[in-house]
């Protein structure tokens, strides 16, 4: 297995470019299966999660041909099977994404359920509600969910909780549904956005994107496009945070600023100062003193849920008290025990981690369960003394393009390294 052995205390300066949104490629890619022609697909970030979508499509018979800067075609019209094995959803939960639209598209779909999941409970009851009152005949067999529907049909949907996958499930499927579908409640991320503004691209109608009502009026087919997938905002304020933590100065480029403002508002409160251009954010902590923040995760537009690992990082080694509260998924906080053995001092409660922040942290090997834990681990490896190994780093790879190596162009000592423990 592999890991990233970092050597800390090196003052990060320097600029990085970022990559197409996982989030938004992942439903892009699904929303592909309801178009009639070829969609071609710019931007896409060359991630696990990427290659686990597109075998998935493969595996449903769908041809996707990639070409050397990762522009991907897909065409579904070759489609011949109408399954998510659970050997592909175990290993990315965002496989649940294909069922919305193979419904629409084909009348039938049978997903695996995700199960579990390290960050939490994580249940698709809204996913399969909102596909049940458009009509769908929805059952739960053998660990898979069994979707079938002639026509699907307009509804009033009102989702109890905000749900980014879930809103984007029912607006794939209301794109082909006969009449109109009206989503209250609906997640407003940047994401879902990007995934409406492509859909409309291939001929649906979808208004309110960005607002949390969606009016979707039923089309009769969907055509090919050409779409380039907006950049990730997360990977964005990962590398701000890697600036702010080393006391350095780091610009991320190819970036939306509109969507980093609670980000940004968070970077300021710990004592940054932020520059902002048409598409780059600078952070400048040279010389000034990191001060720990509060914050609490919740929908769009507030703080993203992703990038409070990140922050956890960032407290354990400012001055004061930070307060950090995970409103959005309960398990979430795996990261910090990580931490404390390399000498943050936190206090768990159940959705709050309170830290006092230390003037130093100790390398250590550490390891994470999820995505956004592990890097947070990289990056208070970034600040340790000595020599931190972060382990099970497939967790990264499923989210971060080539991670080290972009740190590395900004003046970090990371390697990624053979690691058999
Ligand atoms: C997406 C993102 C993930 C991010 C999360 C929250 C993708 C591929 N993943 O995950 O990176 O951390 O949004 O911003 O875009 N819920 C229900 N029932 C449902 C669905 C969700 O109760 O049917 C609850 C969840 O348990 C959670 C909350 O709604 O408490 C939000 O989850 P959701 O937005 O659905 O997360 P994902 O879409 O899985």
């Amino acid at each position: 297995m592999e890991a990233l052995l970092i050597n800390g205390g090196k003052r990060l300066e320097g600029e990085v470019r970022i990559s197409g949104a996982k989030n938004a490629a992942l439903p892009i890619l699904a929303a592909t299966l309801l178009a009639d022609e070829p969609v071609r697909l710019r931007n896409i970030p060359h991630l696990n999660d990427v290659t686990t979508t597109i075998e998935l499509l493969g595996r449903l018979g769908v041809s996707v041909t990639i070409d050397e800067k990762m522009s991907v075609e897909v065409d579904s019209t070759t489609i011949t099977q109408f399954e998510a094995p659970y050997d592909l959803v175990k290993t990315m939960r965002a496989s649940i994404l294909v069922l919305g639209p193979l419904l629409a598209r084909h009348g039938r779909a049978d997903v695996s359920l995700p199960g579990g999941c390290a960050i939490g409970s994580r249940p698709v009851n809204l996913h399969v509600e909102g596909l049940r009152a458009m009509g769908a005949e929805v059952e739960i067999d053998n660990g898979y969910i069994r979707a079938r529907s002639e026509q699907l049909k307009g509804a009033r949907l009102v989702l109890e909780t905000v749900t980014v996958t879930g809103t984007e499930n029912l607006v794939m499927a209301a794109t082909l549904a006969e009449g109109q579908t009206v989503i209250e409640n609906a997640a407003r991320e940047p994401e879902v956005v990007d995934l409406i503004d492509c859909l409309n691209q291939m001929g649906a109608r979808i208004a309110g994107a960005g607002t949390d009502t969606l009016v979707i009026e039923g089309v009769e087919r969907l055509h090919g496009t050409d779409y380039r997938v907006l950049p990730d905002r997360i990977e964005a304020g990962t590398y701000l945070v890697a600036g702010a933590i080393t006391g350095g100065i780091v610009r991320v480029k190819d970036v939306r600023p509109e969507h980093l403002e609670s980000i940004l508002a968070k970077l300021r409160e710990a004592g940054a100062t932020v520059n902002i251009g048409d598409d780059w954010v600078e952070v400048d902590m040279r010389d000034r003193a990191l001060k720990a923040v509060g914050l609490r995760t919740a929908p769009y537009p507030a703080f993203p849920t992703d990038m409070q690992a990140q922050f956890s990082a960032l407290n354990a080694v400012a001055e004061g008290t930070g307060t950090i509260t995970e409103t959005i998924f309960e398990n979430r906080f795996m990261h910090v025990l990580e931490m404390q053995r390399m000498g943050a001092d936190f206090q768990l409660e159940v959705h709050t981690a309170i830290s006092q922040g230390v003037k130093k942290l100790t390398g250590a090997p550490v390891m994470a369960t999820d995505l956004r834990a592990s890097a947070s681990l990289v990056l208070a490896g970034l600040v340790a003394e000595g020599e931190t190994r972060v382990q099970r780093i497939y967790h990264i790879d499923r989210g971060y393009e080539r991670i080290e190596e972009k740190l590395r162009l900004i003046g970090a000592d990371i390697r990624r390294i053979n690691d058999s423990q």
